[in-house]
């Protein structure tokens, strides 16, 4: 694997001399937004290492990202103003464009919004690693045609990631939620190769369940992956590596009133969140772990009825002595609502992506970044 340029090497490339030089640099700013206010500025502030490290050199930063999913238009809803102000506030005279997605060349990757992307830039920094899984025109573009390097922030994600995937320390544990199976197939069967167990929770447990021919009542699953969960609980088995499947489940009983239930769920009722008896023993594993990944939430914890599960996990995350690295999306989203986002080594500001890199090992952003691509 062809090394990827860094901020030194694109220092080296202008004769160690950035100043006066323009630097278009990809950053993730895709934050939350709730009635057009920033809920969480995680991926702003950690895009900020690399826009400092190019201002402190006299560079002239202009960023440039992509909020939500217009469709290739113009689209109000997700103007980046509010980005923009913040911007402004914490790195004061650094430009920010208008919203990648609102030119249907962005996702279309076309030659054209490329030309327009370089236009008058000197140099190009991919410093969006939650992006880095698009093969879109500003993540895979510019590195064939202006010198390019990686960010601080895509650097650090690829070195945490990359590293759980490569030089595992025993025993690692996977801890997966969320409702979709079929989102985390393809990082499961990966994991399955490094990991020594796997934790799962959310909805998707009840895929698992369907598998082993437990009622689930009227719980969220996936029919048309029934039989891929029991292919995946046989090569586990097989491989000699444990799935821990939740043993009690919360929910709504057939009345709808919240519940505790075992694993086998009546009709008419829904789970919503692992039991107590799960988190507990989720905790467990955890603890005992050197190394931990996790993705996805164990229950809807958005609601506090159904809250606990992640709570559990999430502290277990906190106070185990594991390396921990939590995969963005819901799962930092729930850390930082309990406050505990600073307690494990490594938030990823990516959710697909970091499950891409953990997956292929590598992702379009940075194949695009090494010098033997173009
Ligand atoms: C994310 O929020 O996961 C990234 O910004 C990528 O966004 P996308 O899934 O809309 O491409
Ligand atoms: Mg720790």
């Amino acid at each position: 694997m062809t090394s990827i340029p860094t901020l030194e090497d694109l220092e080296a490339a202008f004769d160690g001399d950035l100043s006066g030089k323009r630097i278009l640099v990809r950053t993730d700013f895709n934050v939350p937004l709730d009635n057009g206010e920033i809920v969480d500025d995680f991926r702003i502030r950690a895009a900020l290492p690399t826009i400092e490290w190019l201002t402190d050199r006299g560079a002239t930063v202009v960023t440039a990202s992509h909020l939500g999913r217009p469709k290739g238009a113009p689209n109000p809803e997700f103007s980046m103003d509010r980005v923009r102000a913040r911007l402004a506030e914490l790195a004061p005279g650094v430009e920010l464009r208008e919203n990648l997605r609102f030119d249907p060349g962005e996702t279309g990757n076309s030659p054209e919004f490329v030309a327009e992307l370089i236009d008058g830039v000197d140099g190009y920094v991919n410093d969006a690693f939650g992006a880095s899984h698009r093969a879109h025109a500003s993540i895979v573009g510019p590195p064939q045609h202006v010198p390019s390097a990686m960010g601080r922030l895509l650097q650090k994600e690829v070195e945490v990631l990359l590293g759980l995937r490569n030089k595992p320390k025993h025993p690692f544990v996977a801890v997966l939620g969320g409702a979709k199976i079929s989102d985390k197939l393809g990082v499961i069967e990966a994991l399955l190769e490094t990991v020594d167990s796997i934790i799962i929770g959310g909805a998707m447990c009840f895929t698992f369940f369907a598998a082993q021919g437990k009622p689930i009542g009227n719980s969220l699953f996936e029919p048309d992956m029934v039989d891929t969960c029991a292919d995946l609980l046989a090569k586990a088995e097989s491989m000699g590596k444990t799935i821990h499947l939740p043993d009690d489940i919360t929910g709504t009983d057939a009345a709808g009133n919240f519940a505790q239930f075992g694993s086998r769920l009546g009709e008419g009722s829904i789970g919503y969140d692992i039991g107590p008896g799960s988190a507990a023993a989720f905790t467990d594993v955890i603890m005992d772990a050197r190394m931990v990944f996790w993705n996805g939430p164990m229950g809807m914890f958005e609601d506090e009825r159904f809250a606990s599960g992640t709570r559990t996990v999430a502290q277990a995350m906190a106070e185990t002595k594991a390396f921990t690295v939590v995969g963005g999306g819901d799962s930092a989203a729930a850390l930082a609502q309990f406050r505990l986002d600073d307690e494990v080594d490594h938030v990823s500001t990516g959710g697909g992506a970091s499950l891409e890199l953990l997956e292929n090992g590598d992702l379009p952003g940075l194949v695009a970044l090494r010098p033997s691509a173009s």
